[in-house]
């Protein structure tokens, strides 16, 4: 795993950015893998500058995003769905038929993980990869206990993430239960990944990803296994790593 530090979120935010739009000038068509959550945020608003300006496009790219909530529709304001419309592919002028998110309204969930699967590998697999990183060590919901073997499944969601992201719900109750999530086989097939986590409350997670044993206890510390993964951390994330 290769480190950046950086001083701050908005540094983090500039250079993940950065290494977006450094991708899709190379290669038009990418297929980015995307996350949501509050610490891309300022990032994804970068790229919509950058596209405001005239001095890039997305409208060759395709992209699948790590996760979705079960049980919420795309017209609910805290789905995954609606989060990347309004955030980056409406303003950032993205090819919505080339965008895609597990469908965590579908009948049978199960077959819907099967499709996104199928729906990555005939797209050519995912060039960029972008994660966040839980504090308890998920990326994707791949929570504490998930196999270097999964691939995109129903999952419980952690109480620690379930509190976490009350946040965005009026209340703890609000949150979904279970969400559809790329699984960690999926993640690791990316040909390239960056993790941004920023923040005083992901410092011990990057320290047992990057440092610790490779155990589904932490499931960052599965990116260990790959290649070309680079976390990007503000100092304060960073903190435990001297
Ligand atoms: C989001 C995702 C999650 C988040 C993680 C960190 O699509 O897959 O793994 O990246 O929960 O969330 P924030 O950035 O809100 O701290």
């Amino acid at each position: 795993i290769e480190l950046e530090i950086v001083p701050d979120h908005e540094s983090a935010s500039t250079r993940v950015a950065g290494w977006i739009v450094e991708q899709v000038r190379r290669k038009s068509a990418s297929v980015l893998g995307l996350a949501t959550g509050g610490t891309p945020e300022r990032a994804y608003e970068l790229l919509v500058e950058k596209v405001q300006a005239g001095h890039l496009s997305f409208s060759d790219v395709t992209t699948f995003n790590l996760d979705e909530y079960v049980g919420l529709s795309p017209e609910h304001p805290q789905s995954y769905h609606a989060y990347m419309r309004s955030r980056l592919f409406d303003p950032a002028g993205f090819n919505l038929e080339q965008t895609h998110l597990p469908d965590g309204m579908a009948a049978d969930l199960q077959e819907a993980g099967q499709q996104y699967e199928a729906l990555i590998a005939a797209s050519g697999g995912i060039d960029l990869q972008l994660l966040g990183l839980g504090a308890n060590g998920h990326i994707g919901f791949n929570e504490p206990g998930a196999t270097e073997a999964s691939r995109t499944r129903v999952v419980d969601l952690a109480g620690e993430t379930i509190d976490a992201n009350a946040r965005f719900f009026a209340s703890a109750e609000e949150v979904p239960r279970l969400a559809l999530t790329m699984g960690i086989a999926t993640i690791l097939e990316a040909r390239a990944i960056v993790l941004i986590a920023t923040g005083e409350s992901k410092a011990e997670a990057v320290e047992r990803a990057v440092r610790g044993p490779v155990t589904p206890d932490m499931p960052a510390s599965f990116l260990q296994r790959h290649p070309h993964v680079t976390f990007v951390v503000d100092e304060a994330a960073a903190s435990l790593l001297k």
